[in-house]
C-alpha cells in the first residue's frame, strides 16, 4: 500500500519514530495525518508542521483509542493506515533478577505495548471489514523477535505484540486487512537515549527518519516483517536453527554487556 491519498493515524507521533512516520507519510502524499500522543503540545507541533491534526490520546486507555478512531473518521473519513507505534521501555537493568520488576510495571508495559494494539484492532477491524480492507503498521522491535537483554518486561510485551499482530494478519487476511510489524534495533530517539547502552545499539543506531523510510518501503511491498536493521534476519535464522546455541550466545552477550564490551 501507499500512503498517498489515505487518512493515516500515528500513535506516539509527537516524537521519535512516530514523528518520523507522520512526517514520512505526509511526504508520501497522505490526505491527512493524525498525530496522536499523550503529549498533546508535542503532537500539535508535529501536526502543525505537516498540516495534519493533533489528538491527545493515551493508547493504554481503550475509550481514548476508540475516541481517536471515531473522531478521525468523523472529521477526515475512513482510516486507511493506522500506525500503532506508541510504546514504552522500563525496567532496564542488566544486573537485576529477571522477574524483579513490580507487578505495576508489568501491567503498565502490558497495557501500552500490547493492549494498545488490541484496542486499535477492536475498534477498527469491524469498520475495515465493512469497507473491504485497511492497513495496520505496528511498531514492535527486534526485541519481539529475538530478546531484549536487560529488560524482561520489554522483551515479553514485544513478543506478545508480535503474537497479536500475527493473529490479526491471519484472522483478517480474507477481509482485505493487511498488517506489517516494524522491528528495528537501536533508533536514535528519547527512548533509546534514556536506556543504558546495550546490544540494541551494537549493530549501529539508525535515525528515526531511516526507520520511517524502511517502513514506507515495507508498506509498498506489503511484507509482514519490516526489518530496518538487516542483521536481525540473520539473528532470527540463528535462533531457529539452534535454539540452545542461541540462548547460550545471548547469555554470553549479556556477560559482555555487563563488562562494558560492545
Ligand atoms: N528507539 C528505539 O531504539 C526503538 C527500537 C525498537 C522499537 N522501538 C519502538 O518504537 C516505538 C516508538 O519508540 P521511540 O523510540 O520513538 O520512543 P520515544 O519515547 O522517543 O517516543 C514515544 C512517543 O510515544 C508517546 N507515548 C508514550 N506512551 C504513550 C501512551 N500511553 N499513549 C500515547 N502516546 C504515548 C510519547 O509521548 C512519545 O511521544 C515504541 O513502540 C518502541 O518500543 C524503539
Amino acid at each position: 500500500m501507499k500512503a498517498v491519498g489515505e487518512v493515516v493515524v500515528v500513535t506516539g507521533g509527537a516524537g521519535g519514530i512516530g514523528r518520523a512516520l507522520a512526517e514520512r507519510f505526509h511526504g508520501d502524499g497522505a490526505k491527512t495525518v493524525v498525530v496522536a500522543d499523550l503529549d498533546h503540545a508535542g503532537a500539535e507541533a508535529v501536526a502543525k508542521a505537516i498540516g495534519g491534526a493533533a489528538f491527545r490520546c493515551d493508547v493504554g486507555n481503550e475509550a481514548e483509542v476508540a475516541a481517536l478512531v471515531d473522531e478521525t473518521e468523523r472529521r477526515f473519513g475512513p482510516i486507511g493506515l493506522f500506525c500503532s507505534n506508541a510504546g514504552i521501555a522500563a525496567g532496564f537493568d542488566l544486573d537485576a533478577d529477571v522477574a524483579s520488576a513490580s507487578n505495576d510495571d508489568w501491567a503498565r508495559m502490558w497495557t501500552v505495548n500490547v493492549m494498545s494494539h488490541v484496542y486499535a484492532a477492536r475498534t477498527l477491524v469491524p469498520r475495515m471489514k465493512a469497507r473491504g480492507g485497511g492497513y495496520f503498521l505496528i511498531t514492535v522491535s527486534a526485541a519481539g523477535l529475538l530478546s531484549q537483554i536487560g529488560s524482561a518486561t520489554y522483551s515479553t510485551t514485544k513478543h506478545a505484540a508480535v503474537g497479536f499482530a500475527e493473529s490479526l494478519a491471519i484472522a483478517h487476511r480474507a477481509d482485505g486487512i493487511r498488517v506489517s510489524i516494524l522491528c528495528p534495533q537501536g533508533v536514535d530517539t528519547a527512548m533509546l537515549r534514556s536506556l543504558p547502552r546495550g546490544p540494541q545499539s551494537f549493530d549501529g543506531v539508525l535515525t528515526a527518519g531511516e526507520v520511517a523510510a524502511a517502513a514506507s518501503a515495507g508498506l509498498e511491498r506489503e511484507t509482514f516483517l519490516i526489518l530496518p536493521h538487516a542483521e536481525v534476519e540473520t539473528y532470527m535464522r540463528r535462533k531457529i536453527e539452534n535454539y540452545d546455541r542461541w540462548i547460550g550466545g545471548m547469555a554470553k552477550l549479556l556477560k559482555k554487556t555487563r563488562e562494558g564490551i560492545g
